[in-house]
């Protein structure tokens, strides 16, 4: 999916009250970190806003077309360059030769459809936490929102209009 539809991922973000609220709980949890790991990073709607604090923060994203989202965002965004460092692993079996005090993922877990895939995640998150470290997962329960149910956005990009449609 991220393969084909990427390149819209950012233009479609239309809820910005969900997406502040998301950036806000997770500085409030990275306040005081000098570094953190976000698993499964996307185009860095967290990583950035961490970043803007002066947080580093490792980006793990094993899709090359979204990782060439946050990779883009930073060409424009040279303040944060030194904060953010995109890796293109996949959440299991990574291992970086570090430790963190604040490892999160949002939004990405219940895109691991295989248990035994999300038990390596896990222990890899694990593995890579700071004694008294904290993890933070979150993940959708159930299906699609009504809200997302009933949204279908459109946005004209010049001449060609596009519409986002939910399915399913
Ligand atoms: C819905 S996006 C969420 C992006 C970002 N975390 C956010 O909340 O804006 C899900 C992301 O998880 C990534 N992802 C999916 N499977 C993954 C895996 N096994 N390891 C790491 N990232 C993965 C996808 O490539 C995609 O960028």
């Amino acid at each position: 999916m991220y393969m084909h539809a990427t390149h819209f991922y950012d233009l479609f973000d239309f809820d910005t009250q969900e997406t502040n609220a998301q950036q806000a709980f997770f500085l409030s949890h990275a306040e005081g970190c000098k570094h953190v790991l976000d698993v499964g990073a996307g185009s860095g709607t967290i990583a950035f806003s961490l970043a803007r604090h002066g947080i580093s923060v490792a980006c793990l994203e094993p899709s090359p077309a979204m990782r060439s989202l946050l990779i883009s965002r930073l060409a424009y965004a040279i303040e944060l360059q030194k904060y953010i460092t995109p890796l293109p692993y996949n959440a299991v079996d990574f291992r970086l030769s570090r430790l963190f005090p604040l490892v999160y993922s949002s939004n990405v877990m219940h895109l691991i459809l295989d248990e035994g895939e999300r038990t390596k995640v896990m222990s890899n998150v694990v593995h890579h936490l700071e004694p008294r470290g904290k993890v933070i997962i979150d993940f959708r329960v159930g299906g699609l929102t009504t809200k997302e149910r009933e949204f279908s956005g459109e946005l004209n990009l010049g001449e060609i209009q596009y519409r986002l449609i939910y399915v399913g």
